[in-house]
């Protein structure tokens, strides 16, 4: 199995990413760190010790960023749910470790070197600071994955940027400079939708599935959004590809943010016809195999709600 280090703001999508990287036989959980975005710090730190106590697990977990390198933070409990996250998580008085999240980035690459897969799946002020403290980072580990940023289709939060991306661009940027990452966006993210049979499954099955069930079903608790008949799961996409890596294609690009503070604040600038003298600097998700997705995603979830 590949060991993964999550940096996470749960998030119902990060939680079934979390869930199914879990229960999956493919993948070795070994730390979590958590970040502000979906929600505070505060909440996606307790998110994240109350998915690991539903499902019975135990992963240390460190708190990382309040607040993006340089932008304000734009949470959004509208679509994720009250404190961050749909259903109710049991309380627990679970410690969370005395490292920063970014040296629990740090400590996880030293001690597992190039057996680690990084997957960062929230704004990226932990991944940026890690690099900043640790410019080695990149060598040391495997790969390192992004959801974030949408590469050649428009974002979410404004016409052109994403929210992880845009939640902070300026670390966004750093990470896309540094890390030389597979960058998982919107493009094919929005495609990575379940089976809206297999939600009502879950929701009948009751118990820990029914919980997953809401994280499953998110939805805005007001205005609009563009939902399909069930909505994506972007972060899941990284797990599923870090299961089996036909799920995703990628295409080599150079790739950069938009920080100027103009109408496209965060979005990506990608170098699709390689307009510029600039090397590929990460490779980036162009398509995904929504069959493999789903069957991974729900392999993974089944056991981590088995009961
Ligand atoms: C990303 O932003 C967050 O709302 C989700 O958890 C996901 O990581 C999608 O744009
Ligand atoms: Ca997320």
């Amino acid at each position: 199995s590949r060991k993964v280090f999550f940096d996470v703001d749960p998030g119902c999508d990060d939680a079934v990413m979390l869930a199914m990287a879990l229960g999956h036989d493919a993948v070795d959980v070994v730390g979590i760190s958590t970040v502000c975005g979906n929600t505070t710090v505060d909440n996606t730190t307790r998110n994240a010790h109350g998915i690991l106590e539903l499902g019975g697990y135990d992963v240390p977990v460190a708190r990382g960023c309040a607040r993006p390198l340089v932008d304000d933070l734009d949470t959004a409990e509208w679509i994720h749910g009250e404190n961050g996250i749909k259903g109710e998580l049991p309380e627990t008085d679970r410690e969370t470790r005395d490292s920063h999240g970014a040296d629990a980035i740090i400590e996880a690459a030293r001690e597992h070197g190039d057996a680690l897969t990084i997957a960062a799946v929230g704004p990226l002020p932990n991944l940026a600071l890690a690099l900043a403290k640790e410019p080695t980072l990149p060598d040391l580990v495997d790969e390192i994955y992004l959801m974030g940023g949408a590469a050649m289709t428009t974002g979410n939060v404004t016409p052109m940027a994403e929210a992880n991306f845009h939640n902070d661009p300026a670390a966004a940027s750093r990470v896309l400079q540094d890390a030389g990452p597979k960058m998982v966006g919107l493009d094919v993210t929005n495609r990575a939708t379940v089976a809206p049979e297999f939600v009502a499954s879950c929701r009948e099955a009751g118990g820990v599935r029914a919980t997953v069930a809401e994280w499953l079903d998110y939805r805005p608790d007001s205005g609009t959004y563009p939902t399909a008949e069930a909505p994506a799961i972007h972060d899941a996409a990284v797990v599923a590809d870090i299961v089996d890596d036909a799920v995703l294609t990628f295409e080599e690009y150079y790739i950069a943010v938009d920080t100027s503070g103009g109408p496209s604040h965060g979005a990506v600038i990608c170098d699709e016809h390689g307009v510029t003298d600039n090397d590929p600097n990460g490779r980036v998700a162009v398509d995904i195999d929504v069959a493999r997705y789903r069957d991974i995603l729900e392999t993974g979830v089944r056991a981590y709600a088995a009961e």
